[in-house]
């Protein structure tokens, strides 16, 4: 084979084998996600890295703390992202959720909530994430609902702009002890008057704040 026959062979055969690559950097992730089970494996020394754990924080509560924890002392940065769409109205809107999201992480100093509209991926790749973590109760019982945000998450930065290199989504289990805690169960107890039992979703001392946001209006 001469050589300049050897070089189209070989531009060939990436061409052909690129979108094999490219269908391998989709697929594997979502045939294999990467989950942190929980009792969370313990880190010795701070990971030099900007991490985010993005959500709807609709309210927020110890389950959520936990896992924030847990990141903010096995990385250097976190953001907790309440991400919005812009063109909807939320009953108790994601201003309010921010507000509850920094009185529960107020003793997390390297946590900083903040909202993100539209698309999460493209504010973290903008923002240098090196990893955006989901929050689950297990893989079984919310896996399946993550897929397709996933799959975005892989897929979408190489088609729309700014064109980015898609960024790792690992998957964070909920601590043991908070896993039957849902913002959904939080949202019915502030319909009532039990504030003990609130707290003991929510955290010590913000039973009153999240009722105030989510007694009346919260559905
Ligand atoms: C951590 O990373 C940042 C940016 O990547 C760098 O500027 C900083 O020096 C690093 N800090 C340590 C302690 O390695």
């Amino acid at each position: 084979m001469s050589f300049p026959s050897f070089l189209s062979f070989v531009s060939l055969l990436s061409l052909l084998l690129l979108p094999f690559f490219f269908i391998l950097s989709i697929l594997l992730p979502l045939l294999f996600p990467t989950i942190i089970h929980h009792p969370y494996p313990p880190s010795t020394r701070k990971e030099n890295k900007t991490v985010m754990l993005a959500g709807s924080f609709n309210p927020p509560h110890l389950g959520h703390f936990k896992m924030l924890q847990y990141l903010s002392q096995r990385f250097t940065k976190v953001y907790a992202v309440v991400g919005f769409n812009p063109k909807k109205t939320y009953p108790v809107p994601p201003s309010d959720r921010l507000t509850l999201l920094k009185s529960l992480t107020s003793n997390l100093p390297n946590v900083t909530p903040i909202l993100v509209s539209g698309l999460i991926w493209r504010w973290a790749s903008q923002n240098k994430i090196s990893i955006m973590f989901r929050g689950i109760r297990t893989w079984s019982e919310d896996g399946r609902d993550e897929n397709y945000l996933h799959f975005q998450n892989l897929f979408f930065p190489w088609f729309l702009g700014p064109i980015t290199v898609p960024i790792k989504t690992f998957f964070l289990e909920g601590s043991k002890d908070t896993r039957h805690i849902s913002s959904t169960v939080v949202r019915k107890l502030c319909e009532g008057d039990k504030i003990a039992e609130l707290e003991e979703l929510v955290g010590k001392g913000s039973g009153e704040e999240v009722k105030r946001f989510y007694g009346k209006k919260g559905k």
